[in-house]
C-alpha cells in the first residue's frame, strides 16, 4: 500500500513538472512558492487520487463560481473565499455566472450520483478546480481538501510565486457515518465562543458529530424549564471550584447552527444514572434520602446515582429528554450509562429499561456507553465502546454478542481514541488511567476488526472523547486534541486500505504550519518529522 501512495505522490510531482528526483520532504506543506501540494497529501487520506495532467494556476483574477447554484452552494462558496482570501491574499470574487476558469462548485447535475450524502469529487486540470458532490456536506467536505492543497492561512507574505493546485482528481467519500469527537463541558464548562472554535477545528478533518457531554457530578451544563436549578445551581461550580457556567437554550442552539452550517450534528448527552450528582444537589427529590448533597469539584467517579425505584426519576427524566430533544435536530440522543458504581445491576437494568422508551417517545435513537450492552439495549441503540487493553474479555464479549444481536457500535477504545490521556510522562496535562497514548498508537488500528467478534458492519464509526477533569482552556483543548485527532479523523473517514503510519506521518507533519497559522497550540510530538519553525 506504501509503494502505491508513494507512486502515486512520483507521478504528480512529475505531472507538476517539478522533475521525479523524489517526493516533496517530510513536512513540506508544498504549496507555497508556487509549488503544488500532490493531491493526495491531505488528511483524511482520500479513498481515490489519479494524478495527471498540468497544474492549475490561480491568480489575482481567479473567480469562484456558483453556476446556477442553491442558496446552501453559495453559502459554502462564500465560506471558501472567506478561508482563502486571507490564506492566499487573493480576491477570490464570488459569481454565480459559469466559465472557464477559476474555483467551480457543483451540486448535483451529472456524475454526483454516486458521491453519497457526503462524498465529493475534486477535478484540477486545465484553467479550473471544480469540486462536485450530490449533497451540500460533501462540497463543504471538498473546500476542506481544497484548504490543504492551498498554502496555510495567514502565510501568504511567504509566498514566492503563483498558487498552483496539482493536475487530477480526487473521488471520496468517508467510510463511515459516525465520525465523532466529544468535548466534556461539565469537568470544566467551555463558553460558546470556546466551541465554535473547536468546531471549525473539527470541521476542517471532516468529522460530522460533536458530542457534548452536558451534565456530569461536577456541573449541569443546559438550562432546562422544566427543572430549573439544574443549571442554574447544578452547573455553579467545576472541577477546582471555579464558577462554572451552563448554556441557555439560546446558546445551545446558537452551538447546533454553528456546528450544521459546518456540516456536523450535536449529540447531546445527559448521564445517567451515574455521573448525576449535579442533579442530585439540585433537587433534593431526586435522592432515595430526600436530601441533596453539596455540589461535588473533585475528579472522583461512581459515587452518585438517580434513585431507580423513585417516581420522580421518571418525571425528571421525561422532562430533561423532552426539552433537549426539541432542542436537537439531529437524531441520537446520548444517554451515558457508564461507571453506574453506585447503581445495584438489577436497578441499573430497569432504570435503562424504563428511560431508552423515553427517547424513542420523543424521536430520538439512544447512544450509551457501551456498559448499556450489560442491559437491554433497545432496537436500533448504539453502543460506545470506550474499552482498553486491559478491559476483560467478558465485557468485550458482552459488547460483541450485542453487537452481533444489532447494536450498532461507535468506537472510542481509551488507550487510542481518548485524547485527554497523555501523550508520555512528561505531558503536562491529562489523565493515564488507560496508559499513555502516543501519535502512532492512536492512529494505528482498524475500527473495522478491533472488536473480536463484533460484525466489521456493526460499526457506525469512531468518535475522539475529550475529558475535561484537567482542562480548562482552548489552548488545553488543542494541545491535547492536535496531533491526534486528525488522526482519529483519518480512521473515520478513509478506507483501511490508506491506512499507512510511515505514510501518514508525513502528512500529519505538513499540517504543522497550517496549525501554526491558526494559532493551534499542537503538541510537536517526537514521533511525527515537522517541518522546522
Ligand atoms: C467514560 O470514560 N467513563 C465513558
Amino acid at each position: 500500500m506504501r509503494r502505491r501512495r508513494l507512486l502515486f505522490s512520483l507521478l504528480l510531482v512529475a505531472a507538476a513538472g517539478l522533475g521525479t528526483a523524489a517526493v516533496p520532504p517530510p513536512g513540506a506543506s508544498g504549496a507555497a512558492g508556487g509549488e503544488a501540494t500532490p493531491l493526495d497529501r491531505v488528511i483524511p487520506a482520500p479513498a481515490s487520487v489519479r494524478g495527471g495532467g498540468a497544474p492549475v494556476t490561480l491568480g489575482a483574477r481567479t473567480p469562484i463560481r456558483v453556476p446556477g447554484g442553491s442558496g446552501e452552494a453559495r453559502r459554502i462558496a462564500g465560506h471558501l473565499a472567506a478561508l482563502l482570501r486571507p490564506a492566499t491574499g487573493l480576491a477570490f470574487p464570488v459569481t454565480t455566472k459559469s466559465g472557464r476558469d477559476g474555483i467551480v462548485l457543483r451540486l448535483g447535475g451529472s456524475g454526483t450520483g454516486g458521491l453519497g450524502a457526503e462524498g465529493y469529487r475534486l477535478t484540477s486540470g486545465g484553467r479550473a478546480v471544480t469540486l462536485s458532490a450530490a449533497r451540500p456536506a460533501g462540497l463543504f467536505h471538498a473546500v476542506q481538501t481544497l484548504r490543504q492543497l492551498l498554502p496555510p492561512a495567514g502565510r501568504q507574505g511567504t509566498r514566492s510565486g503563483p498558487l498552483r493546485i496539482a493536475g487530477g482528481t480526487i473521488t471520496d467519500s468517508p467510510r463511515y457515518s459516525y465520525r465523532g469527537a466529544m468535548l466534556d463541558v461539565s469537568r470544566h464548562f467551555f463558553t460558546v465562543a470556546q466551541v465554535k472554535r473547536y468546531i471549525d477545528q473539527l470541521a476542517m478533518y471532516k468529522i460530522n458529530k460533536l458530542h457534548l457531554h452536558l451534565s456530569d457530578d461536577q456541573g449541569w451544563r443546559i438550562a432546562l424549564a422544566s427543572w430549573p436549578r439544574l443549571a442554574t445551581y447544578g452547573g455553579s461550580t467545576q472541577v477546582g471550584g471555579g464558577k462554572g457556567g451552563y448554556y441557555t437554550k439560546d446558546d445551545y442552539r446558537e452551538i447546533v447552527r454553528y456546528a450544521a452550517d459546518r456540516y456536523l450534528t450535536v449529540v447531546p448527552e445527559i448521564d445517567m444514572p451515574g455521573h448525576t450528582n449535579a442533579a442530585l444537589a439540585s433537587y433534593a427529590e431526586l435522592n432515595c434520602n430526600g436530601q441533596a448533597p453539596p455540589l461535588y469539584t473533585g475528579t472522583n467517579v461512581g459515587f452518585s446515582s438517580l434513585c431507580v425505584p423513585k417516581k420522580a426519576t421518571y418525571d425528571f427524566v421525561d422532562d430533561v429528554i423532552r426539552e433537549l430533544a426539541a432542542l436537537t435536530p439531529g437524531r441520537y440522543l446520548h444517554i451515558g450509562g457508564d461507571e453506574a458504581h453506585s447503581t445495584g445491576h438489577a436497578d441499573y437494568v430497569a432504570f435503562m429499561d424504563k428511560v431508552q422508551p423515553v427517547v424513542a417517545k420523543y424521536g430520538k435513537t439512544v447512544i450509551g456507553w457501551h456498559q448499556l450492552t450489560g442491559a437491554h439495549p433497545a432496537k436500533g441503540a448504539v453502543a460506545q465502546y470506550w474499552g482498553y487493553d486491559k478491559t476483560g474479555t467478558a465485557e468485550r464479549t458482552q459488547v460483541a454478542d450485542a453487537a452481533r444481536n444489532g447494536t450498532r457500535l461507535i468506537l472510542s477504545p481509551a488507550d487510542r481514541a481518548y485524547l485527554d490521556m497523555k501523550y508520555d510522562k512528561d505531558t503536562p496535562l491529562g489523565l493515564n488511567w488507560a496508559g499513555y497514548v502516543g501519535v502512532e498508537r492512536s492512529y494505528d488500528w482498524d475500527p473495522g476488526r478491533y472488536l473480536d467478534g463484533a460484525p466489521a458492519d456493526s460499526v457506525l464509526g469512531v468518535e475522539a472523547p475529550l475529558w475535561s477533569e484537567t482542562l480548562s482552556t482552548s489552548a488545553h483543548i488543542e494541545y491535547m486534541a492536535f496531533p491526534r485527532l486528525p488522526g482519529i479523523a483519518e480512521l473515520g473517514w478513509s478506507p483501511a486500505a490508506t491506512h499507512d503510519w510511515d505514510d501518514y506521518k508525513v502528512r500529519l507533519a505538513a499540517q504543522g504550519p497550517r496549525w501554526d497559522a491558526l494559532g493551534i497550540g499542537y503538541y510537536r510530538s517526537p514521533e511525527v518529522p515537522w517541518p522546522a519553525r
